[in-house]
């Protein structure tokens, strides 16, 4: 059957408010949450012998690469190198005999990420795949397929199958974790408990899709506009950042908080919305000050945060977004949304062709 836009005006739209249901349909297959547990697809290779992996990707699915690299490190002390697809092969790779390389696409056929893919198996190594589309060529060529069930994503640019790529990351880091005997039984069932929150708390976070709208002409007349995050939610600040460039065509570019003043501070002033993405959790406080590096210089900030006192860590900012409350392990699913609605706000404040923007395809299937 033809898939239909319903009440929504935008498959984007659509896409956005259907992060909900499609991450709760993606976690039932990878957790069991009676026993707390994480459950994954049957496994030929020994997890415990993995020492490093390789992740590749493009576009929205390198910042779930970079988002994961957190996760499986963390969790897991596992290390791992990560890589846009269209630069690893070129770099000529370090890959170590029996490592595990995972390719991250929702369509499973960019070209880029299906060339890394090839050169990883002909090099002996251990192929996993997260991609959207079960019936791809990724999806065929893997030793472990890992599907998000995101559904068919139309909108161009990637929105609900970037939150299920990081249900599934999440989930495969915990499962590496327990396996290589970082993670008792207690933390598992706590991960997972967390996880099982994340549908409730997307919800909660796309409850803002009014006060978002009513940002969008204090946004669209910027021609530069900064993002910041740090740690696992830096690469929140770059997805935001790409949103907004591919739908509104605003020049963007997101950057480690704490990097701003290494360049981009140069560059604040009234003009420059910098939308400041700060969970509650270990970096807050960092964040917040570089925050206030950019209001000493007259930058317009949009905050986006869940830390208790909002109001007064906002004081001065031209908006603030308050976030559920949510474990930092999936602030990088909830703070997706926020940054997904302004793009696509601005974008249809300024009438730009928010599914099909010039110049972009889908999957890019030449390299
Ligand atoms: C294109 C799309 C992006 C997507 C990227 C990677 O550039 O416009 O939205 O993130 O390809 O696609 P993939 O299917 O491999 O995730």
């Amino acid at each position: 059957a033809a898939i239909e836009k319903g009440p929504y005006q935008h498959f984007m739209q659509k896409e956005i408010f259907e992060q909900p249901t499609v991450v709760a349909q993606t976690l039932r297959s990878y957790l069991r949450p009676l026993e707390r547990q994480v459950a994954l697809p049957q496994i030929d290779f020994d997890i415990s012998a993995v020492n490093r992996i390789t992740i590749v990707a493009c576009g929205t699915s390198y910042y779930a690469a970079m988002v994961a690299k957190y996760w499986f490190e963390s969790f897991a002390r596992v290390p791992v190198d990560i890589d846009f697809a269209s630069e690893f092969r070129y770099r000529d790779p370090i890959l170590p005999a029996g490592g595990l390389a995972l390719f991250i696409s929702q369509s499973g056929e960019t070209a880029d990420t299906l060339a890394a893919l090839r050169h990883c198996k002909a090099a002996g190594q251990t192929i996993a795949v997260v991609v959207n589309v079960p019936t791809s060529t990724m999806a065929r060529e893997a030793d472990l397929l890992l599907p998000t069930h995101a559904g068919p994503e139309i909108g161009v640019a990637s929105t609900k199958a970037f939150t299920c790529q990081l249900a599934v990351l999440a989930a495969l880091a915990a499962h590496f974790a327990v396996k290589k005997g970082r993670m008792s039984a207690a933390e598992e069932a706590e991960i997972v408990a967390h996880l099982m929150e994340a549908p409730a708390s997307l919800n909660l976070a796309l409850e803002h899709d009014d006060e978002i709208k009513a940002m969008a002409p204090l946004i669209a007349p910027a021609r530069d506009v900064l993002y910041l995050g740090r740690g696992p939610d830096f690469p929140l600040a770059l997805e935001g950042a790409l949103k907004l460039k591919e739908i509104s065509y605003i020049h963007a570019e997101g950057y480690a908080a704490g990097e701003m003043k290494h360049g981009p501070i140069a560059l604040i002033d009234e003009a420059v919305p910098v939308i400041v993405i700060a969970p509650s959790g270990p970096h807050f406080e960092k964040t917040v000050s570089n925050m206030q590096e950019v209001r000493a210089r007259g930058g317009k900030i949009v905050l986006i945060s869940d830390a208790e006192g909002l109001a007064e860590a906002g004081a001065g900012c031209l908006a603030t977004i308050e976030m559920p409350r949510v474990h930092p392990l999936i602030a990088p699913l909830v703070y997706a949304v926020p940054v997904q609605l302004l793009a696509y706000h601005v974008a249809c404040f300024k009438g730009t062709d928010v599914d099909q923007p010039r110049n972009l395809a889908k999957s890019v299937t030449v390299e």
